[in-house]
């Protein structure tokens, strides 16, 4: 069983500030760092930390080699990024006081993925692999199509939301991760009762596993029965990446033999670490701090 990552590749200019930027603001930051990340670059990182053979594919132009080796320094296999002439995916993110961010994308190579590209590199997976998407990249609905006819379980993370979302055949997901901003817009409720959310989206898609994580109210599961996971209490730097972290963990966890209940308390003990330090990519932890 083979997994891949067809995904986001960002380059991230995160500016640390004391809160988020309101319109019409002019605000200083403390400091500026520029990093690897992109949803799917992190989710590969995270399986790859963990110890899971993974496969990246996805598209960036020459600004973006060293994202690309550092997935390599993690132990995921990047064989399947491809070049073109343009920029990388790119994010300009603030991170606050306390840890909170916002984020705003340019597409850049995310975007340019061409359906060719998707059959040449579905060719290398088969019946029973995973694949593993985000809402960063183009052409989702030709690779979810695609992948479930080869067999594929498919992982959909469908972040950032947008309404085009509800239009993708999220009936062939395997497993759907999504947040309380996500949760809402898939459920069509717009509540902070997160047992309604979560039951709402298993009612619309009673074929998928579902995952909802709340931050600091911890996450929830829902398949045969409906599990909750406390957060962890701790200090929190950067939450950029710590849903990635999370997705990732959860799926090792699935793929090294865990149930449901105890995948989701590593994926908590790993988004913990995460948020506890800075950066996207880089703060995800090791599978010896979390195992
Ligand atoms: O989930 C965090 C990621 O979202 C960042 O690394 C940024 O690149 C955006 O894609």
């Amino acid at each position: 069983m083979k997994v891949l990552n067809y995904g986001s590749l960002n380059i991230d200019i995160t500016f640390e500030v004391p809160h988020i930027v309101v319109e019409g603001e002019t605000l200083a930051s403390s400091g500026m760092r520029k990093g690897s990340g992109g949803k799917g670059a992190n989710q590969s990182a995270a399986l790859g930390k963990a110890g899971v053979e993974v496969f990246h594919a996805g598209k960036i132009g020459k600004d973006g080699e060293f994202l690309v080796k550092e997935l390599e320094s993690y132990g995921v296999d990047t064989e399947l990024v491809s070049y073109y002439d343009g920029p990388s995916g790119q994010a300009i993110i603030q991170v606050d006081d306390e840890g909170r961010n916002s984020i705003i994308l340019l597409g850049g190579g995310n975007r340019e993925i061409k359906k060719e590209e998707v059959d040449s590199v579905l060719k290398n997976f088969s019946k029973g692999d995973y694949l593993v998407l985000q809402n960063e990249i183009n052409n989702l609905e030709y690779i979810i199509n695609k992948a479930y006819s080869i067999g594929m379980k498919i992982l959909f993370n469908p972040a950032p939301f947008d309404p085009s979302i509800l239009s993708l055949p999220l009936d062939k997901i395997s497993i759907l991760v999504v947040n309380e901003i996500e949760g809402q817009g898939l459920a069509g409720i717009k509540s902070d009762d997160y047992e309604k959310i979560i039951t709402a989206i298993k009612e619309k898609h009673p074929n998928s596993e579902i995952i909802l994580t709340v931050g600091e109210k911890g996450s929830y599961y829902l398949d045969k029965e409906l599990i909750h996971e406390d957060a962890l209490p701790v200090k929190v730097v950067d939450t950029t990446g710590a849903g990635d972290t999370f997705i990732g963990y959860f799926l090792a966890s699935r793929i090294k033999g865990l149930d449901a209940r105890e995948s989701l308390k590593k994926a908590t003990k790993a988004s913990s670490i995460a948020v506890s330090r800075s950066g996207a990519m880089k703060a995800i932890p090791t599978e010896k701090e979390v195992f």
